[in-house]
């Protein structure tokens, strides 16, 4: 089961949900691997993790572009986190300097090769992506199984899933058919302003997979970044951590 996190809108909670639902994964006992795909390394640094020690995402992609006479296998690019069953593949700075190389040089299935390897050692994979169509969330959405969309519930949000659906389905059709928009995740929802609401039933009666389990606003997610501990362990009662959980449960329960 591979997830991405994906919207080209940014700030709507990729970062945030891969995090958080990874470490829920592996709490519930499945062996997870996080990818960090984003320069900007947000969930990699929620995890605790830095991306000037050990290995990175980019030094995977780099030994994809420079000759080896043995190719690492990509499970020596994770390591793990201080949540027992979670692994990470951290993000990198690097990435934005490799982007064009790898792209120039047709190297867009690589991430979809290393991607399969690793199910062999992981249950689950999240993946977190830029706010970008780029060429890492390009690989990302070809190697995926499912794409998870979270929107803020504004209605740029709206006009972008439009957009996103296209792009989306562009994929599906050239690269990989198997690939599903597993849910629309309505996160920072107000439950009591009219426009969400509004959004969110607009959304579904036009078809879109929007997940009944919407996630509030709460400072505990700016508290738990802070404290580099995802809500499962930092406060498993919150009610931003049971909505989360409940998103969770939704997505593993719902029948195939
Ligand atoms: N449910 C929530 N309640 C309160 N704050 C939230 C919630 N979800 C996300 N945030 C805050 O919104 C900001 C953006 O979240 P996050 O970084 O997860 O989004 P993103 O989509 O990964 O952003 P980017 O596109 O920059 O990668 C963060 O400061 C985060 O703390
Ligand atoms: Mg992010």
């Amino acid at each position: 089961m591979i997830r991405v996190l994906f919207n080209k809108k940014g700030g709507v909670g990729k970062s945030s949900l891969a995090v958080n639902l990874a470490a829920i994964s592996a709490q519930q006992g499945f062996k997870t691997l996080l990818l960090d795909l984003d320069t900007q390394c947000n969930s990699t640094a929620y995890l605790n993790i830095t991306s000037t020690e050990g290995p990175t995402i980019a030094d995977f992609f780099r030994q994809t572009v420079t000759f080896h006479l043995h190719r690492k296998d990509p499970k020596e690019f994770s390591q793990p986190t201080g949540v027992e069953n979670l692994d990470i593949i951290a993000g990198s700075e690097a990435l934005a300097e490799l982007e064009s190389e790898l792209h120039s040089r047709h190297k867009i299935y690589k991430l979809k090769e290393a991607l399969e390897k690793l199910q062999e050692d992981y249950e689950r994979i999240y993946i977190d992506t830029a706010p970008a169509l780029n060429f890492y969330s390009l690989s990302a959405l070809i190697g995926a199984s499912h794409c998870l969309i979270p929107i803020d519930c504004d209605d740029f949000s709206r006009q972008g899933l439009y957009s996103l659906q296209q792009q989306i389905g562009e994929i599906q059709e050239d690269h990989n058919p198997r690939l599903i928009i597993e849910g629309i995740i309505a996160n920072q929802y107000m439950a009591n302003a009219n426009l969400p609401k509004q959004i969110i039933e607009e959304l579904t009666e036009e078809g879109y997979p929007v997940i009944p389990q919407y996630i509030g606003q709460s400072v505990k997610m700016r508290e738990s970044h802070q404290a580099k501990q995802p809500l499962i362990t930092l406060a498993p009662k919150h009610k931003l951590t049971q909505s989360i959980l409940g998103i969770y449960e939704w997505l593993e329960k719902k029948p195939a």
